[in-house]
């Protein structure tokens, strides 16, 4: 535990206490359990500083309830634990909605000016509406045909990536670095073309300095001095994109980026505010897959018949030797022929997320004629709890079983996989990091052998300043050494994929 953190949790512990309101329960329903902690009050506010985002998961263990409420004093926040409530809330979409957290994102995450935040808000508000105006224009770049450039944009520069490796060959290197380094490039690339600011490495270092300080920031308590690795890295980001759509790099990028770029330009945004928007987009499209990627390395290598399964997979149904010797993979087949592949993927989401979708209540409503839920209230759903729900994946759901997600073992279609989010909100960028993150490791699994540094798999510890992603990252260097495989020595490599066939099969809650 960080003693900044602490302190702050108690600065507002302590002034939301000389505010605090007493309401009395009304007969009949009432609002959820509330959960105990040991420590009066400021327990749960030590929890999260200790814990970060996965306390949410944990201050659920030992309770049998579906929903359960935490008191903050500030506020109260209810969690979910089971699926049959997330079907209820799903239920209520029009009252207990994602929306409101895209206004406060877009003032706390990046600091939106007061005239830009109004644009942002929804028309109920008395706003511009531009922030569902945003979202819904992302779904045709991302679910739909832009999806497929997208792809071949992304997976032409992963290659390179994945050839340099080569090079690190007999060194030590952090792989975790590795993938993040490669991932952002790739990602970035691909979304805002020839001109991505993030693509010069000092913007690149600053982004990553605003994402994993990011849990300061929030606060928005004198940022520049409490999160000033955040704010500073921030502040670098706003100013490359300022930049770049000053040179007017948009209009060579991707239909996400212009489609972005046109809905708030042509809503009256400033560019400076459509800059910070896209800081917080970067986010959205790196911070998730970088440590999902690394996972996936992880836990396919750690598993030495798991790999060699893989790897068989792969070779047999997604490479292609061409007359001249050149392998491709086949981004298509690897979707549609790799069954064990997707599986283990779905299984790494399953396992390491930290995912909490999160839902304000905009107005009184009872769940399932029971619970009570107060208007202005946080809902949060951690997926630490439904993704490991026994009754829907079984006595064994804390264990890895890469084999779960294989259609003819699911006994029931699960409807509580919180990884990627829930429904109405789910995650659009869905379909593209998963074409980049199995491409990444297919083509790692067929052309690199992976030994760590210390001798052994030893999961990393997670670092606890991010809270963008859902998914953790290591806190520290994975060190390994790499060994191309005599099997595919002198070869060169590339990547194919199929137009309309970017989207994957997967679960999603
Ligand atoms: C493995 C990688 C990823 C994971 C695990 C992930 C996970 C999530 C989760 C848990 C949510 C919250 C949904 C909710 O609260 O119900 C979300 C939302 C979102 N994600 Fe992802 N994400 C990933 C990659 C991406 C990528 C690559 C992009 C963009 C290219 C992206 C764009 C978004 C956007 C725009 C939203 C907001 C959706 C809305 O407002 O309706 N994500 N993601
Ligand atoms: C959440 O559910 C798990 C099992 O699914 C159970 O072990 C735990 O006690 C539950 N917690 C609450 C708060 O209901
Ligand atoms: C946010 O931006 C405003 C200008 O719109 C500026 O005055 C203020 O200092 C900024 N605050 C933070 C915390 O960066
Ligand atoms: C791909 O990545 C490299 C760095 O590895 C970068 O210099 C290059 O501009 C990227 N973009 C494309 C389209 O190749
Ligand atoms: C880990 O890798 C980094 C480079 O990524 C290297 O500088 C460092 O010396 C390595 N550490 C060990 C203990 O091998
Ligand atoms: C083999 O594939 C590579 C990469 O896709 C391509 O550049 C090359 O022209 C192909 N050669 C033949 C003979 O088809
Ligand atoms: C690969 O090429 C190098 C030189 O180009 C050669 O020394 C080596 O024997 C080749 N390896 C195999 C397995 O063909």
């Amino acid at each position: 535990m960080e003693l900044k953190h602490l302190i702050i949790g108690l600065a507002i512990a302590f002034l939301s206490y000389i505010f605090v309101e007493s309401r009395r329960p009304k007969a009949g329903v009432q609002e959820p359990p509330a959960l105990r902690t040991r420590i009066p009050f400021i327990g749960h506010i030590i929890g999260i500083a200790i814990h970060g985002l996965r306390y949410f998961g944990k201050a659920c263990e030992g309770s049998d309830e579906p929903i359960v409420t935490i008191d903050f004093l500030v506020s109260k926040v209810y969690l979910v634990n089971k699926s049959s409530a997330v079907a209820q809330v799903q239920r209520n979409a029009k009252v207990i909605t994602f929306d409101p957290f895209l206004d406060s994102a877009a003032e706390r995450m990046v600091n939106v000016s007061k005239r830009g935040l109004k644009l942002l808000t929804g028309k109920e508000n008395g706003g511009g509406d531009l922030n569902r105006k945003i979202v819904k224009a992302m779904h045709p770049a991302l679910l739909g045909p832009g999806l497929d450039v997208a792809n071949r944009n992304m997976v032409n520069n992963l290659s390179k990536s994945v050839d340099e490796l080569a090079s690190f060959s007999g060194k030590s290197f952090d792989l975790y670095a590795w993938a993040k380094h490669a991932i952002t490039i790739a990602s970035t690339d691909a979304v805002w073309g020839p001109k991505n600011p993030i693509k010069d490495p000092e913007n690149e270092a600053a982004f990553w300095d605003f994402d994993s300080h990011l849990r300061l920031l929030v606060f928005n308590i004198f940022p520049s001095i409490i999160a000033r690795k955040a704010y500073l890295g921030r502040e670098k980001v706003v100013s490359a994109f300022v930049r770049y759509y000053n040179e007017g790099g948009q209009h060579e990028a991707s239909e996400l980026a212009q489609a972005r770029w046109r809905v708030q330009h042509e809503g009256g945004a400033a560019t400076e505010d459509i800059a910070r928007m896209e800081t917080a987009t970067v986010l959205g499209v790196v911070s998730n897959t970088t440590p999902s990627s690394f996972w996936m390395l992880y836990d396919v290598y750690s598993r030495p018949a798991l790999l060699s399964q893989l790897r068989d997979e792969v070779r047999e149904h997604a490479l292609k030797k061409n007359e001249s010797g050149e392998m491709t993979i086949d981004l298509a087949a690897m979707r549609d022929n790799c069954p064990n592949l997707l599986a283990t993927f779905q299984e790494v989401l399953r396992t390491h997320s930290n995912s909490a979708p999160t839902r304000f209540v905009t107005d009184d409503v009872v769940l399932n004629e029971k619970f009570l839920l107060k208007k202005g209230r946080v809902l949060l759903m951690p997926g630490m709890n439904m993704n490991y729900e026994p009754s829907i994946w079984g006595d064994d759901s804390q264990k890895f079983d890469p084999t779960r997600f294989k259609k003819e073992t699911l006994k029931q279609r699960p409807t509580s996989f919180m990884s990627f989010g829930a429904s109405p909100s789910l995650c659009p960028g869905r379909h593209f990091a998963s074409g980049e993150i199995l491409g990444m490791a297919a083509m790692m699994i067929l052309r690199y052998d992976i030994t760590p540094a210390s001798g052994k798999w030893t999961m990393p510890k997670f670092w606890k300043g991010a809270i963008a992603a859902s998914m953790p990252f290591p806190a520290e260097p994975f060190n390994v050494t790499i060994t191309p495989r005599v099997e595919f020595a002198n070869t060169t490599w590339s990547y194919t994929s199929t137009d309309g066939k970017g989207k994957f099969p997967l679960i999603t809650g």
